[in-house]
């Protein structure tokens, strides 16, 4: 099936970079969001990305402004009834994202594929949701989305290989490198991530060192492009919360237990750069 119109559910960090990217490569997109207060917060920073994109000589006014004549916002599943693939990119609730795959089932076409940007729940739990699991996969995006390479599509055991196939051709359209990952807790990335950034964190409230030297260790010591605290901030402390918990409760291993610390900087909303404090400070963002 032929991919044209692109759906996009959550206009949040993720939404919002998934939306640029397909915009960007040409398909006509649709996002939506919960409310128009909060479509138009998440309209304004895909604008703010491309302008940025604009002042590093990456793309040029018309080109951008070519690009967001693309994207348009609903706040109704109604919105994506001409989308041939929906991405859900909503919170990292089962009970929500559940909702969201249940009423895309009934107002989608028939043969429209459903695909989630999860980062570590069960897209076989979302697509059982659904009177079509063999249209549904995990399409799960990196941040920052327009930056990141990698794309690791999940495929469940009811997942088609058709589903697969098409999902394949898009991502890579994009301009982006597939991965094929079984339905399982953190699929290749965060399983593999989640422990390193969660040690990190024990190893700063151990308070033998500062996040500054953690940081510095990593970068230098690894040739990462950033350490785990930042990273960390850069994820989202709420999503790297939620993704301990998911892998926890599968795995019940300690090593996916979310520390005291990351806990309690989430009650306090200290999600990182998007809420302007988290390991570091970002005082250009309004918390
Ligand atoms: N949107 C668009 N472009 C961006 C961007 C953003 N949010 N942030 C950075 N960029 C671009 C810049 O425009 C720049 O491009 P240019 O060199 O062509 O002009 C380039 O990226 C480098 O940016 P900067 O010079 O501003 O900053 P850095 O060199 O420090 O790079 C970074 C920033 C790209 C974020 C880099 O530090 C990095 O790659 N960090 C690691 C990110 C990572 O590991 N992501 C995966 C997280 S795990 C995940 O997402 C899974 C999820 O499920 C949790």
């Amino acid at each position: 099936m032929a991919v044209k119109q692109v759906g996009i559910v959550g206009c949040g960090q993720m939404g919002s970079g998934i939306a640029e990217v397909c915009a960007r490569a040409g398909y006509i997109v649709v996002v939506s969001e919960a409310d128009e207060a909060l479509l138009k917060r998440g309209l304004a920073s895909i604008e703010g990305s491309l302008a940025r994109a604009v002042s590093r000589g990456k793309m040029t006014e018309a080109d951008k402004a070519t690009t967001l004549k693309r994207i348009s916002g609903t706040t109704s599943v109604e919105g994506f009834k001409d989308c041939q693939l929906v991405i859900e990119a909503v919170v990292e609730n089962m009970a929500e994202k559940r909702k969201v795959f249940a009423a895309l089932d009934q107002a989608c076409q028939k043969d429209a594929i459903l695909a989630s940007n999860t980062s570590c729940l069960s897209v076989t739990e979302m697509a059982v949701a659904t009177k079509r699991p063999d249209k549904v996969l995990g399409i799960h995006f990196f941040n920052p989305v327009p930056v990141m390479k990698p794309v690791e599509l999940v495929r469940t055991i009811l997942t088609s290989a058709e589903t697969i196939a098409t999902a394949r051709d898009f991502s890579q359209s994009l301009g982006k490198s597939v991965v094929v990952s079984p339905d399982t807790p953190g699929f290749i990335v965060n399983r593999l991530l989640t422990p390193y950034l969660l040690d990190a964190v024990r190893l700063l409230e151990s308070g033998t060192v500062s996040r500054e030297d953690i940081d510095q260790a990593v970068t230098l010591g690894l040739n990462h492009p950033m350490g785990p605290l930042a990273l960390a901030d850069l994820i989202g402390l709420d999503t790297l919360y939620s993704i301990s918990t998911a892998l926890y409760e599968e795995f019940k291993d300690p090593r996916y237990a979310a520390p005291p610390l990351l806990r309690r900087m989430v009650l306090a909303r200290w999600l990182g750069r998007k809420t302007g404090k988290g390991f570091y400070d970002y005082p250009k963002v309004k918390a």
